[in-house]
């Protein structure tokens, strides 16, 4: 994993070179290669970890997992991970997912104490029978695992929730408007294998077992190897109602290319939700099982971050509404 001088000076590099652009009309082109996407523009730096593995010939499910482990140990990332914002009791509760190109999928929902929930995940998946574990279970489970108990609440993450507290208005909401949340990602690999992985804090103050769509496969995160794979960030209860992902990905079995399903599935969605929709922000990120991309969101100022040919981006979605 990058040290955290690493990440900055590897951010700071990118982020120069970086070109911000709309993704629409340029997202459904053939590629070649490795190609990585992850949500928001701290996808920068997980892309990077991932391409690592991905430019070696690696596998991508591999590739997810250290690509976002990088935000996930970042402690002034305040909605992934270490320094995640705390739910309104002040405890950080982690969700998170991933699925590789074969239906496997692994699953952890309020978790406490591990830095790494994505990884947790994937042990779910690979050492037990199930899918998915939950809070005490899954942090006991984890442990067994050796992954190590540490705080996760962050002294500047204590300042905000007890800055929160004084009024304490339950009106809990995604941080999409600083520009990051949930990270979603990715992955094709050079063997065009695919795999994708979904980790979060969830929204900051909510009520303490408050799980959102990030830890549920099908709502947060879908894969299919034969089609392609999906994931999502936003308010993580819209996502859950129209199981966002797998409602991409089965827009692209139907023959839609993966800007065209996330455009389905949101005007979809917006058609069923309509006023309810208003003040909630959406995002859906696609890629096929030949590494055309696609994104699109309800509300703007989505972007992504997108790795391929070892050239790094960060890209505008398009959306629906103004506002
Ligand atoms: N999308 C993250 C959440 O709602 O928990």
């Amino acid at each position: 994993m990058l040290s955290r001088k690493e990440f900055l000076r590897l951010t700071g590099l990118i982020a120069a070179a970086a070109a911000i652009r709309n993704s629409a009309g340029s997202s459904h082109k053939r590629r070649r290669g490795p190609v990585v996407i992850s949500t928001w523009d701290f996808g920068l730096a997980a892309n990077a970890a991932a391409w690592n593995i991905l430019k070696n010939n690696g596998y991508a499910l591999d590739a997810v997992e250290a690509g976002v482990a990088v935000p996930e140990g970042d402690p002034l990332i305040n909605s992934v991970g270490l320094g995640g914002f705390p739910d309104r009791d002040g405890r950080v509760t982690l969700d998170a997912c991933i699925m590789d190109e074969n239906f496997n999928c692994g699953s952890v929902a309020c978790l406490e104490h591990i830095v790494h929930p994505a990884a947790v995940a994937r042990r779910v998946m690979e050492k037990t029978p199930h899918v998915m574990l939950a809070g005490e279970g899954a942090l006991r489970f984890a442990l067994e695992q050796g992954f190590k108990n540490e705080n996760l609440l962050t002294p500047e993450a204590e300042t905000a929730w007890k800055e929160w507290l004084k009024k304490a208005e339950y009106d809990p909401q995604p941080n999409w408007e600083i520009n990051h949340d949930t990270i979603g990602m990715l992955a094709l690999d050079m063997q065009k294998r695919l795999a994708g992985v979904c980790t979060t804090s969830g929204m900051a103050w909510k009520m303490h077992g408050r799980i959102g769509d990030s830890p549920i496969i099908g709502a947060g995160l879908y894969v299919d190897g034969e089609i392609g794979a999906a994931t999502c960030t936003g308010l993580g209860e819209e996502m859950i109602r129209m199981a966002a992902s797998h409602s991409v990905v089965e827009a692209m079995r139907s023959g839609k290319s993966p800007q065209a399903a996330c455009e389905a599935v949101i005007k979809r969605y917006y058609k069923r939700r309509g006023n309810k929709a208003h003040g909630k922000q959406v995002c859906l990120l696609a890629m096929d099982n030949e590494g055309n991309v696609g994104a699109f969101s309800l509300m703007p100022r989505f972007v992504y971050a997108i790795t391929s040919n070892g050239v790094h981006e960060v890209r505008e979605a398009g959306y629906l509404l103004e506002k």
